[in-house]
Formats: structure tokens, sequence, C-alpha cells
């Protein structure tokens, strides 16, 4: 296979028709908010990012896909402006919260998507433009010719690495074939053929699922999985039943999740 010949936009936009179309709803973000946006903005991840991007107070930043402000509301107090940015208005009602709650005042709401018209949205340009984890988009290239317009000075992609947050065991456990995410890689080639030589950091994170019941370890994994069949409920109820283990008053999974983020950014203003 010669590399150059390869349409890495195709590629990824093929990669993109094995996903179910809910995974990247509104509606799917809309419902996954309120567990989401629950320590996000506290996360080892949110404090490893702003340490990659190494904020100055006088810059401006376009945080597209924000969420519920993982990165908009520890980075509000370490620059200038945010334009924060997002399709589900249940992940902003939850930044608005956040920002009310720590008085901060610098963060401009809209509710736009990567699709939308950016200039009819009122976007604007930024010193740096921040895409967290939100790249769910079939046109790849389009999008990152956007971001890239969007920046003045940097522009920051951050996407999975391997199976990113999906554990593979329960999907094994409840017999349902695992699609893996597509891979960080696949956006490095892309910007590659478009003239963009990216840097690349790496986010990890090992950690213990803990939970209260039984029945919350059961919630906290249907973000991953959707709609079980009655099967799947009590192939995913055994499973648990076998990895839970009491640890003071509290169950734990019996073995750590590894997740690590690849962060791919570039500067404006080199040969790019
Ligand atoms: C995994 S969350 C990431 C949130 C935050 N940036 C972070 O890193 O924690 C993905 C976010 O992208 C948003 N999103 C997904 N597709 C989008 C689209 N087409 N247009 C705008 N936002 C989108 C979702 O609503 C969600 O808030």
């Amino acid at each position: 296979m010669n590399f150059e010949s390869v349409d890495w936009n195709k590629v990824w936009k093929d990669k993109r028709k094995n996903i179910p179309k809910k995974r990247y709803s509104n509606k799917y973000w809309n419902k996954r908010a309120p567990s989401f946006s629950a320590h996000a903005h506290k996360s080892k991840y949110a404090r490893e990012f702003l340490s990659i991007i190494k904020p100055c107070a006088n810059e401006t930043v376009l945080d597209m896909g924000c969420g519920s402000g993982t990165l908009a509301i520890p980075l509000a107090s370490k620059v200038k402006k945010i334009t924060a940015v997002d399709f589900s208005e249940n992940m902003l009602h939850h930044l608005r919260d956040y920002a009310r709650k720590d008085n901060i005042k610098n963060i401009k709401i809209i509710k736009a998507s990567w699709e939308d018209d950016w200039e009819n949205a009122k976007i604007g340009t930024h010193d740096i433009a921040v895409a967290s984890r939100s790249v769910a988009i079939d046109d790849l290239k389009k999008a990152i010719n956007k971001l890239d317009k969007a920046a003045k000075k940097r522009v920051y992609i951050s996407t999975v690495v391997g199976d990113g947050p999906h554990d593979r065991k329960i999907f094994e456990a409840i017999r349902r074939e695992f699609i893996t995410p597509i891979d960080y890689i696949y956006v490095v080639n892309l910007l590659y053929q478009m003239g963009i030589n990216a840097n690349v950091n790496y986010i990890s994170d090992k950690y213990d699922r803990i939970y209260d019941s039984h029945e919350a370890a059961m919630n906290s994994f249907y973000w991953m999985l959707n709609e079980l069949t009655p099967d799947e409920e009590i192939r995913l109820s055994g499973f648990l039943k076998k990895h839970l283990i009491r640890k003071d008053s509290k169950w734990v999974i019996d073995y750590k999740k590894e997740v690590k983020w690849a962060v791919i950014w570039w500067e404006k203003d080199s040969d790019n």
C-alpha cells in the first residue's frame, strides 16, 4: 500500500459508517450530559490538557464540542475569553451552571454544531481553537479546515488511542461485537496529507471504577452499550456479579481500566 495514494478522509468516513448513528446524535449527548458532566472539569484529563495548551492570560480560545466545560471551566481563569460551542443543550445547561457557581464571566456560550455555518453562528476567530474528544463528524477534513480557520495561533484536537474509554471485556461478556473506535493515528495521517505536521502528546489514566451498588455499576455502562436486549442485560448483570468486589462500603470492579487520549496540535504560523 502506498501511503500517499490513500485518501485518509475517505478512510475516516468509511470507519464512521460502522458507528451506530445513535452514538453521535444530539439526543445521545443530551442524555449523557448529567453523568458526563459530574466531575469532567476536575479530571486528570482536564489538568493535563491545560498543561499541554500552556494558555496565556491575553489569549482567546474556541472550545468546539465543549460539553459541560471540561476545559472551558478550568481555562476561564487562565485566558482572556472563551467561546464554548456545543450542539447539546443539556451539556450547555451544565456548563452555564458551573460558570454561574464559579462566578465565571468570560465564557460566551453558543449552541451550534460542526455542520453549521460558523459565520452565521458567529463563532469567530480566536488565538487558540480546541476540539477535545469532539470530532464526532463524518467529514473530518472539512471540520479540521473549519477549526484551523478559526485559530490564529494554535489548534488542538484530542481523540482516542486504541479502545479509548470503552471496555472491550464488557462487550465480550454480553457477547456483542466490539467496534474499535477510530484511532487518533487516522487524524494524524489526514493532517499530514493536508500539509500539517502535527505534534502529539498523550494523556493516560488508569483508574478504579467504584460504585455504591450493583445497579449503579450497571447504569454506568449504558453510555457505551446504548440499548441492551434482555439477554444482554442478564449477561452484564452476571459479569458484574463476578467482577464487583466489596471495598469499604463501596463496590469496585476487580480490574482497572486504562484510557489513553492523544492530543494532536499544531502552530498556525509555522510552515503549515
Ligand atoms: C465526549 S464529549 C467531550 C466534551 C468535552 N470537550 C470534553 O473533552 O470533555 C463530546 C461532545 O461533543 C459534542 N458534539 C458531538 N457531536 C457534535 C457536533 N456534530 N456538533 C457539535 N457538538 C458535538 C457533544 O454534545 C459532547 O458535548
